[in-house]
């Protein structure tokens, strides 16, 4: 697997960049408009946690295959506090702040896998891909 791409997540104007790097990444890949516009949307949400929760964090883009068909693999990593109740922090508008509580889980359906780690005290890593 190639090396991944890196981009920090440390201010609004870095997530701006990191939902750029997503696109342009998306459109390499191939995926379709609406495909692109699902992961960049997923990428925007995951992102902006973050740095909302996380003190902000890490990006890691990478193209992943499997046989014929190419994806897109985006990792979003913190060192934050991590989240101590995952089954309830991904449900539909549960928000621990001022929220909506639909990022976790609107990002889990826009993409094709999802994937958290993550526990009290340890950070958070979250990777999501979309493929072709
Ligand atoms: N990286 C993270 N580190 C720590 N806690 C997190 C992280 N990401 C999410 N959380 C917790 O999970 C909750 C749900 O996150 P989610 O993104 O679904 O909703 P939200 O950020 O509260 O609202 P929004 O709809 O605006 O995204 C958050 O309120 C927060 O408590
Ligand atoms: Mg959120």
């Amino acid at each position: 697997m190639d090396e991944p791409l890196e981009a920090p997540l440390r201010s609004e104007q870095d997530i701006v960049l990191a939902r750029q790097l997503a696109r342009s990444k998306a459109q390499e890949v191939g995926l379709s408009l609406i495909d692109q516009t699902k992961i960049v949307t997923a990428a925007s949400e995951l992102a902006r946690n973050a740095l909302l929760y996380g003190g902000g964090g890490t990006m890691s883009v990478r193209v992943v295959t499997n046989g014929m068909r190419r994806g897109l693999q985006l990792e979003f990593r913190d060192e934050g506090p991590g989240i101590p109740d995952l089954g309830l922090a991904m449900k539909d508008g549960w928000t621990s702040g001022n929220g909506l509580g639909m990022g976790l889980s609107g990002a889990k359906r826009l993409v094709n896998d999802f994937h958290i780690d993550t526990a009290a005290g340890s950070g958070t890593r979250v990777t999501i891909t979309r493929w072709q």
